[in-house]
């Protein structure tokens, strides 16, 4: 039996080394840097790279082999709290338990500290790519990636959810918005570890299956824990969807049917991967947390 928190902490650990190598004594020093490193650094679950690892495991690679990838998905999706945290988007105050990049910055700062994390993430791919992988499986992860947060991905979510703020959408529209938002970069970061560990088009279809199902999930539960989160267990407070007439899965469906949806969405996800062995087991043990987390 895997154990999941072990995993989830040298994992963690993992990611979270490289990051920090990322800033220099003497960058740490300038105001962007610190600004990026404020949010980078604060503590998130990590979930993106871990999957992009976990994906690679499951197929045979090692974690190493993938760990700079990974980390600039997570650049990435740290650059898309950041913004979405911004007094023009949802503003928020708190976010992984200390104040959001605006407060303890400003407004400027925090914009141009997203624009550098995602400006980043890329310039960390082709590093990588010209040093280590096949130059097309890398542009190939390049592409998969940019697509995944960009106009066709996470931006086209953001975009709809912030002018659904002012109406109703229907279930197909919400499950559509949550797949963009946030389950388009949970997809490419599976699919990413997949890419670069040679997965057969066989597991690349299974593992894309499962993915898009725990992104959706992973959204689902985020909207359901606004409701009835413990705010310092999270690290951001609850009760803004409310506040922002956001279009939310329980605010559709009520609490009990959205999470009986993103256990479903999960059960089916691990069946996806019926056909992997036990190397797919952080994979299985991933999406049940995806469901069961607290924060
Ligand atoms: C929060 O993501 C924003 C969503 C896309 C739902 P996470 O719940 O992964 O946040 P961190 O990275 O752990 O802070
Ligand atoms: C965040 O969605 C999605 C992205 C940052 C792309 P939410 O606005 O629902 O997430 P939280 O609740 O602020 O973390
Ligand atoms: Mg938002
Ligand atoms: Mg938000």
């Amino acid at each position: 039996m895997l154990d999941l928190t072990h995993y989830l902490k040298t994992r963690q650990k993992q990611v979270n080394d490289k990051l920090m190598a990322l800033f220099s004594p003497i960058e740490k020093k300038k105001r962007l840097f610190a600004a990026m490193q404020h949010s980078l650094m604060a503590g998130g679950k990590r979930i993106r790279p871990i999957l992009c690892i976990s994906a690679a495991e499951a197929v045979g690679a090692c974690s190493d082999d993938v760990l700079t990838v990974a980390c600039a998905i997570e650049c990435i999706h740290t650059y898309s709290l950041i913004h979405d945290d911004l007094p023009s988007m949802d503003n928020d105050d708190l976010r992984r338990g200390i104040p959001t990049c605006h407060k303890a910055f400003d407004d400027a700062t925090a914009i141009l500290a997203g624009d550098a994390l995602l400006t980043l993430a890329f310039e960390l791919l082709s590093t990588e790519f010209l040093s280590k992988f096949h130059p097309e499986n890398g542009l190939h992860v390049i592409r998969l990636i940019a697509h995944a947060s960009g106009p066709y991905g996470m931006i086209e979510g953001q975009m709809q959810d912030i002018t659904a703020e002012q109406h109703r959408l229907t279930l197909d529209e919400l499950e559509n918005l949550h797949r963009l938002k946030t389950g388009a970069l949970i997809a490419a970061s599976v699919n990413t570890g997949a890419l670069l560990a040679r997965a057969t088009d066989e597991q690349s279809h299974l593992l894309n299956d499962y993915a898009q199902k725990i992104g959706l999930a992973f959204q689902v539960i985020d909207d359901v824990l606004n409701i009835k989160g413990d705010p310092d267990c999270l690290g951001k407070a609850v009760g803004t969807d409310l506040v922002l007439q956001k279009n939310t899965y329980p605010g559709l469906m009520g609490l009990d049917t959205a999470e009986k949806k993103a256990h479903q969405l999960v059960e089916s996800a691990i069946e996806s991967l019926i056909s992997f062995d036990h190397r797919a087991d952080p994979l299985r043990s991933i999406a049940e947390y995806i469901v069961q987390r607290d924060r």
